[in-house]
């Protein structure tokens, strides 16, 4: 498949921390438009590989294109094209939920306007 068609592709991803390798080696290559499914045991590294798929962490060595962008260099381009949906609750629990709809959005440099429509109920 042309690169084009490619939405993620890694090549030798691996990261430790410290004496733990979370990650050895990984091989994706995921086709755009494709619902992609990521099984494995507790541990086995799927937060770890996500996290460096959306440039939130470094891998230790490997390389990485999402939707044509080089992570780790490209993550600030590559943040206001996707979500990334954590595990965890990660929101503000003190703030309202418009508020972190607000919030997120003013971070992620949404102009006032497109904020309002965005959030619009
Ligand atoms: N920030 C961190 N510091 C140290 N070790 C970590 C860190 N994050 C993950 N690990 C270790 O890396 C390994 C992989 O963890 P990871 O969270 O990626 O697995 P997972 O497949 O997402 O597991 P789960 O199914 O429980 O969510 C584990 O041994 C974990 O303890
Ligand atoms: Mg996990």
């Amino acid at each position: 498949m042309s690169e084009a068609g490619i939405a993620i592709e890694a090549h030798g991803l691996t990261r430790r921390f410290g004496q733990v390798l979370a990650v050895d080696g990984a091989e994706l290559s995921i086709p755009r438009g494709r619902i992609y499914g990521f099984l494995g045991p507790n541990g086995s590294g799927k937060s770890t590989t996500i996290r460096m798929l959306c440039g939130l962490i470094k891998p230790t060595s490997g390389t990485i294109r999402v939707l044509g962008l080089d992570i780790p260099r490209q993550a600030e381009e590559l943040r206001r094209l996707i979500g990334y949906m954590t595990q965890r609750f990660s929101l503000w629990e003190d703030l309202s939920t418009r508020e972190n709809l607000e919030f997120l959005a003013s971070i992620y440099t949404l102009g006032a306007s497109a904020r309002r429509s965005a959030s619009r109920p």
